[in-house]
């Protein structure tokens, strides 16, 4: 599976990627935004903290498919194998379908539904992002379209790749990959969620407590 952080945050990716056995780093423009640092030295230096390895997403901000196409040229000049992604609308899907053309690659992204996704995928994108917990909060259910998607790529598009993304939880990105999806992305903290909780905190300090009182120190 890839495992991708979504984030900005260049310290956290630092920090992270001696952790996590991380394929790269996504990103949005609310997500860019946040950081207020622009996407020319931001992703530069996104690279540099996954230590020159893995992959980097960042979107296109056009409408229309000539537009997309052109920002995703100059992602492509600040990041030479940048992912380009690209919302899955009308216009979108053209763009997909002209980036694939040009041997771009590309995310399909704000996916709420499993038919869009397809399509995503059938116009030649490499990934598709369906947003889980934007799908929940509309009163759907983010994991079955998950799987919906998972099996619609498996069986008419096999080489494109489910990507889910949009998550508040650990237990939404653990249903993602029980349902077979290959790769996800995940805000910071959720990530951190996956190795820290109070109860190995508490387990932890117990042990370290219990060698205390029996050798008076906490050392081997
Ligand atoms: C991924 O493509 C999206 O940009 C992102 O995961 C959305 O996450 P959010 O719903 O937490 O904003």
């Amino acid at each position: 599976m890839e495992l991708y952080l979504d984030t900005s945050d260049v310290a956290a990716v630092k920090k992270l990627a001696r952790i996590f056995p991380l394929a790269g780093v996504t990103t949005n423009p609310s997500i860019v935004a946040a950081g207020k640092k622009p996407l020319e030295s931001l992703l530069p230096e996104l690279q540099e903290a996954l230590g020159g390895q893995g992959r980097l997403f960042a979107q296109v901000m056009a409408n229309t498919a000539e537009g997309m196409l052109n920002d995703a040229r100059k992602l492509r000049g600040i990041i030479a194998d940048i992912v380009v992604k690209v919302p899955v609308t009308a216009e979108g899907l053209a763009a997909i379908k002209m980036l694939k053309a040009e041997g771009i690659p590309t995310l399909g992204t704000a996916v709420y539904g499993a038919a869009q996704g397809m399509m995503a995928a059938l116009a030649g994108a490499e990934y598709v992002a369906p947003y889980v917990n934007r799908i929940d909060a509309q009163g759907g259910s983010g994991i079955r379209s998950v799987e919906e998607l998972q099996q619609l790529l498996e069986l008419h598009a096999p080489e494109s790749k489910v990507l889910a993304a949009s998550f508040k939880t650990p237990r939404q990105a653990l249903d993602c990959l029980l349902v077979g999806c290959q790769s996800i992305t995940l805000p910071l903290d959720v990530a951190q969620q996956f190795i820290a909780s109070p109860a190995v905190d508490a387990a932890i300090d117990k042990f370290e407590q219990d060698w205390l009182a029996a050798f008076g120190r906490t050392e081997l």
